[in-house]
């Protein structure tokens, strides 16, 4: 398959290259001495988990040594209990005892939790060296390795302590998601059908006609997919970096419910994506009810992940208890629950939605989805 390239252009930021292609991970060290700021770093430190370290650790450190970079490496163990302040400073330390300089840049080697505490502490390590992200599942190549998005969490909520520290490469192997087990990939397929969904016609069209394939992991159509959430949210990143300007929440569309999904079931009862799939399909149903949203959008989306491999959810809770797991989200202002609403795909809106609207209409989603299973 061919390699692409991809710009992104963030205002007041340098711009940075995404990399997608197959067996690219060989060339990593080569390609980073093309970049003006990664040429003149003499060393490089690879964070990664226990889960990547057996996988792609040696062929990475293989090609930054190659490229005459003095290579490192940490590996955190694999899990969410790595996105810690604990695990940070244990990070920071490191990186110190190794002697990393403001010269020196980071490759994040791994998934999301990966992306996060290396890209978080690169972002404060003497106040910030480069970073480079080199994810390894279809959830990190579709969405957290680009745009910026560092943290750790805290007892309080996930995400809380963080950064936006854009990198200055992002590397895409796609031969890394050989390795992914099914769940992993239908969750990174949750988040790129969010993208098509919130992005066009064209998009989310393209997935509908190619969903069979991308489920499949046929390479070509898996490639094309994640180059299209990389533009889709380069764009969407470059008119709102830090999402104050009302446009990078579209992201968050179906996470609401999600969220609290994850914190009522407990971390790790399913996958995010599962979590997020369930979520777009509840935002779906209350866009019918609070902007008149047709109800073919609603059934357009549900076949859409249907045949994502992302059926319905088989759980629910009082929804007093998603309401106030809701509440607590970081992302609620003011007590109110802001929800993003699709008018139809492409057409969305951010609204803070009544809680007794909210009680409805998980009420009846409950009861209209275990009518339909
Ligand atoms: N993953 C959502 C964002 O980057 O804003």
């Amino acid at each position: 398959m061919q390699n692409t390239r991809i710009v992104v252009s963030i205002p007041e930021e340098a711009d940075y290259d995404v990399r997608i292609g197959s067996g690219i991970r060989a060339d990593l060290g080569r390609r980073m001495r093309s970049y003006p700021k990664l040429e003149a770093a003499s060393s490089a430190l690879v964070i990664t988990d226990s889960n990547v370290e057996g996988l792609y650790l040696r062929s990475v450190k293989a090609s930054l040594a190659d490229a005459g970079y003095e290579v490192a490496d940490i590996v955190v163990p694999a899990g969410e209990g790595s996105k810690s302040l604990q695990v940070a400073s244990e990070v920071w330390d490191a990186m110190a005892s190794l002697g990393l300089t403001r010269d020196s840049c980071v490759i994040a080697l791994g998934g999301g939790v990966v992306g996060d505490i290396a890209g978080f502490t690169a972002s404060t390590y003497m106040r910030g060296i480069s970073v480079v992200q080199a994810p390894t599942t279809l959830l990190s190549m579709v969405d957290s390795s680009v745009g910026g998005k560092t943290a750790v969490n805290l007892d309080a909520g996930k995400n809380m302590v963080g950064t936006f520290y854009q990198p200055d490469l992002v590397c895409a192997d796609i031969e890394t998601l050989a390795t992914l087990d099914e769940r992993e990939w239908t969750c990174g397929l949750a988040e790129a059908a969010k993208s098509a969904v919130i992005d066009s016609d064209d998009f989310f069209f393209w997935m509908v006609e190619n969903a069979q394939g991308i489920f499949a992991r046929e390479e070509e159509l898996v490639a094309e997919t994640i180059k299209r959430c990389i533009v889709f949210k380069a764009g969407v990143v470059a008119r709102d970096k830090q999402e104050t300007a009302g446009v990078r929440e579209c992201l968050n569309y179906g996470h609401t419910l999600a969220h609290a999904i994850e914190t009522l079931a407990g971390y790790g009862t399913f996958s995010h994506g599962a979590a997020v799939a369930e979520g777009m399909r509840f935002a779906a149903f209350l866009s019918e009810r609070v902007i008149g949203a047709d109800p073919a959008f609603t059934e357009a989306q549900g076949e859409l992940l249907d045949s994502l491999g992302l059926p319905h959810l088989d759980w629910s809770a009082e929804p007093h208890d998603i309401l106030q797991a809701m509440k607590h989200d970081k992302k609620a202002r003011a007590g109110h629950v802001r929800f993003v609403l699709m008018k139809d795909v492409g057409a969305w809106e951010v609204s803070a939605v009544p809680d007794d609207v909210i009680l409805d209409g998980l009420e009846d989603y409950f009861q209209m989805r275990d009518g339909v299973r």
